[in-house]
């Protein structure tokens, strides 16, 4: 039974960590305090990595001999400094090789890794989850020993892309269901954010005005340790709160003896829970649809704006229409953001993403993942006008990234821009070209409020898509197969469903054009013969005259000077541009200024 901490702060030399405090993991090499599941000494070998100050990559020292002995040790602690360190002491299972290479933390690119525990049933339980493994990881594994396959199967869900605290929390479930009662305090850092868990061993965090750390027993009498309870994850980064979660794993799956050493109730099968704030009922939505159809069913000519295209059937159809050839905008954001997550999460070190209109989860998790190697990110907030939609995404999003406060907000980005009080800094994230539904006037009233909720500080990520060749914009917007057009078309069947309307549907025909003097795609309804319409809940009686059209949609397109200017008039800076590479689409990141 091993014993392991990490570190993630200013610079500290490795002594400072490993060998200095009252309870260093030198004297609990020899001296454990809490040991579950016996155990004495660990003297079976003992290993540190760390990374020096502004490097990415860690450097490593291990050693198969019992810590206090190795007499090279002090000097080389005492002259490595770091900010991010992971020390391991181990005490080998009986059946297990006492080598150097069997030695935590194991590592991989910039990753370094450490297992305190055992597997149950080992090497048999752990036949089940390695077939997923490549021949050659098998071939090429560190130690015959459980946690060198616990890092061979960790490190395939870290290059598959998972984000961390979701790669340790996937990881000890998948193992506690094929090796039921193994003890699984996994360590895991890139230097940016530390993963750890307390299953089956005891855990305890510390966090200082400047530091983290997280370790099997606190290593001095701090009053600020905290015990991490058995069957919970904790995620932590250089700033901020750690976050402890439950992890997803039945209790008795974890550890041999089940709750005996700590009252708390572990184990449980819990995922957080969202929190979903509501600034908009059905009944406040309803009242608005009303109020947007008087004006626009009214005015000459007719036109509705776009936000009531989305009922349940509108945003299948919306998501149909990203998957068209036609429809380049969001497959030219996601190469953007595939491209520049990290440097997004690096320029901001956001500790909150907000997103407003949230709906394209895909690209949503590319920020969260970046955000969360990059160790910053506390909390989500996602903003949209459907309250089960939001819902769904929250709980969807909450349970794939354990330890992330998840806080919705069910409401319109135009009005409910009040926040909440979370954690500066804050990036607010408006993707997909959706500004350019608005009209100038009303982006630069949006623009504004982004602002003012707002500090000096903090950011704004905006996706815009280019002003291109008429003929592929055009295109995208009245595909070959119909979608756009039974896109738009669904307005009048929520009309008729929200108002008790009779528009006859297919009598309308689906147009698109450039509008090359505003440089926007208009969409619009024409009404193929002369019709009448009535909308029983507004007492309305409409007509149509033959081929009138009806105004839909604008989807404005857009130059950097057009952004960099609008963006500065409301009292950003654009700090980055940037674009796919075919130069279709943009995503700027704006600075708040003073
Ligand atoms: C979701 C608003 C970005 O304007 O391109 C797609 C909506 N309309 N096809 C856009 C839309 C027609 C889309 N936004």
């Amino acid at each position: 039974m091993c014993r392991h901490l990490g570190y993630l702060g200013p610079p500290v030399s490795v002594a400072e960590l490993l060998l200095d405090p009252p309870h260093s993991l030198l004297r609990q090499s020899w001296a454990p305090v809490d040991m579950r599941g016996g155990g004495t000494v660990n003297a079976d070998g003992f290993g540190v990595g760390w990374y020096p100050q502004g490097q990415d990559i860690p450097l490593r020292y291990r050693r198969a001999v019992p810590m206090w002995t190795d007499t090279n040790l002090p000097g080389l602690a005492r002259s490595a400094r770091a900010t991010g360190v992971v020390g391991a002491v181990r005490s080998a299972t009986v059946g297990m090789p006492v080598v150097e290479t069997a030695c935590a933390p194991f590592t991989d690119g910039e990753w370094l890794f450490s297992h305190n525990g055992k597997v149950a049933g080992w090497p048999d339980a752990l036949a089940g989850p390695a077939t997923a493994l490549p021949v050659t990881d098998l071939l090429t594994l560190d130690a015959p020993t459980d946690s060198a396959v616990l890092w061979a199967l960790l490190r395939r869900r870290l290059r598959a892309g998972e984000d961390p605290a979701r790669a340790v929390a996937g990881l000890v479930a998948e193992v506690a269901d094929a090796a039921p009662g193994s003890r699984l305090n996994l360590l895991l850092t890139n230097g940016r954010v530390l993963v750890g868990t307390a299953a089956g061993h005891a855990l305890s965090v510390l966090r200082t005005a400047d530091a983290v750390l997280v370790s099997s027993e606190p290593c001095d009498d701090d009053p600020r340790w905290r015990a991490v309870p058995d069957g919970h994850l904790v995620v932590a980064g250089v700033s901020g709160e750690p976050s402890i979660t439950a992890l997803p794993v039945r209790g008795d799956h974890i550890g041999w003896g089940g709750p005996s050493d700590t009252d708390e109730d572990w184990g449980t099968m819990t995922v957080t829970e969202p929190v979903v704030d509501v600034h908009l009922t059905e009944e406040d939505a309803r009242r608005a649809l009303r109020g947007d159809a008087l004006v626009g069913l009214t005015a000459d000519p007719k036109w509705l704006p776009p936000r009531w295209f989305y009922d349940a059937r509108g945003s299948e159809l919306f998501e149909r229409i990203t998957e068209l050839p036609e429809y380049y905008p969001t497959r030219a954001e996601r190469a953007v953001l595939e491209a520049y997550a990290a440097e997004i999460a690096a320029l901001t070190g956001a500790r909150t993403l907000v997103e407003l209109g949230s709906g394209s989860s895909e690209k949503t998790r590319l920020l969260l993942d970046a955000l969360r190697g990059h160790g910053s990110l506390e909390t989500f907030v996602p903003l949209d006008v459907s309250a089960s939609a939001l819902r769904e995404a929250a709980g969807l999003i909450a349970a794939d990234y354990p330890g992330l406060t998840v806080h919705g907000v069910v409401g319109d980005f135009t009005q409910h821009l009040e926040l909440l009080p979370a954690a500066q800094p804050r990036l607010v994230a408006f993707l997909g070209g959706t500004i350019g539904n608005l009209l100038p006037t009303e982006r630069a009233k949006f623009l504004g409020a982004v602002r003012d909720v707002l500090d000096a500080g903090e950011w704004l990520l905006l996706g815009t898509d280019l002003v291109k060749d008429p003929g592929v914009l055009v295109a995208a917007y009245d595909d070959a197969r119909g979608v756009t057009a039974e896109f738009n078309r669904n307005v009048l069947h929520v009309l008729n469903r929200e108002l008790d309307g009779d528009f006859p549907v297919d009598d309308f025909d689906h147009v698109a054009r450039w509008n090359a003097e505003d440089e926007w795609i208009e969409m619009r309804l024409r009404a193929r013969g002369e019709t009448r319409v009535r909308l029983a809940a507004l007492d309305l009686d409409l007509r149509f005259a033959e081929g009138e059209e009806m105004r839909t949609e604008v989807s404005a397109k857009f130059r950097r000077e057009r952004v960099d200017t609008e963006l500065a008039e409301a009292g950003f800076a654009l700090t980055r541009w940037w674009t796919d590479p075919a130069g279709r689409f943009a995503v700027s990141l704006a600075r708040a200024e003073d």
